[in-house]
């Protein structure tokens, strides 16, 4: 973060998060000091998280449901998840189901000692490799991920679609999948001739490709600006509502872009081809 960058009108907007409130979890996730002040190096995860709650609120502003289930893929260290189970329960009182999945066996451990700390019953965290399938078979209303690495994200997509699950709020990241298969082949190969170009190409194609199939599936989607560029570099949210019948009215631009750039995608394939 640089250290010149004037931070006072952010904090200004900051509404649902509020620093100086005794948040559970923030303290021990090392996010706010003992004093519930940000730490500094936190800031940006704390915009992050808190963007991304205002982002969900403004879903659930005028909800008058009693209950929701939720699923993290690749939780990570789990400041979003304890902030989403903080949301709902202890600000909308609303009871949640909350699982957050990932990779690392000593972070799982820790997220669960301090839910079990803060008497969060129904938070859970799983070591579980979301690309093998092995993922929870019950109701689930919302699926969210914050940075789930490359193909990580087509899983968790893969498991909304299936499991006609409602509300998907989703922040990509590292979309390494086509910058390393794409080739010359059509009116934007332009884009391709330097790496920084061919990488941001990719990725926007990638999450481009990725809201075109949830259109396909049945959702209304957004592409929206999650947090300002100095904030995350990794800053397109896929917020998408299960609105409407599936179609297919964008299979044929897809499967033509794939064949003239010669790359696969792990959504399309898991949808389509699975
Ligand atoms: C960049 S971190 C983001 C963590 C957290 N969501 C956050 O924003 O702070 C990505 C996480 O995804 C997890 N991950 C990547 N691939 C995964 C997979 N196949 N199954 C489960 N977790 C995965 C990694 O272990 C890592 O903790």
């Amino acid at each position: 973060m640089n250290a010149k960058i004037d931070h006072s009108h952010d904090r200004q907007k900051i509404t649902i998060l509020k620093e100086g409130e005794n948040i559970p979890a923030l303290v021990d996730l090392g996010i706010f000091s003992k004093d519930y002040k940000i730490i500094k190096s936190k800031y940006d995860k704390f915009k992050q998280i808190n963007r991304f709650i205002e982002l969900i609120d403004d879903a659930f502003k005028e909800s008058n449901i009693n209950e929701i289930s939720i699923l993290d893929f690749g939780c990570g260290k789990s400041y979003l998840t304890f902030i989403i189970y903080y949301y709902f329960v202890e600000i909308k009182k609303i009871k949640a189901n909350i699982i957050g999945y990932d990779l690392k066996a000593d972070i799982v451990a820790h997220c669960n000692e301090i839910a079990k700390n803060y008497n969060y019953e129904n938070l859970k965290f799983y070591v579980n490799d979301i690309s093998k399938g092995n993922l929870y078979s019950g109701k689930i209303d919302m699926v969210v991920s914050l940075h789930a690495c490359d193909t990580a994200t087509d899983y968790a997509l893969e498991y909304a679609i299936k499991n006609n699950v409602r509300y998907i709020f989703s922040v990509p990241c590292c979309q390494h999948e086509i910058n390393n298969e794409i080739c010359k082949g059509g009116d934007f190969d332009i884009l391709l001739k330097y790496g920084i170009t061919k990488e941001r190409f990719s990725s926007l194609l990638t999450d481009s490709i990725r809201a075109s199939i949830l259109e396909n599936k049945g959702y209304k989607v957004d592409m929206i600006e999650f947090v300002d560029f100095e904030h995350s570099p990794k800053n397109i949210m896929i917020r998408a509502k299960k609105t409407h019948a599936e179609n297919d009215k964008n299979l044929l631009e897809i499967e033509r872009l794939m064949k003239s750039y010669k790359f696969g995608q792990t959504l399309y394939n898991l949808i389509y081809k699975k």
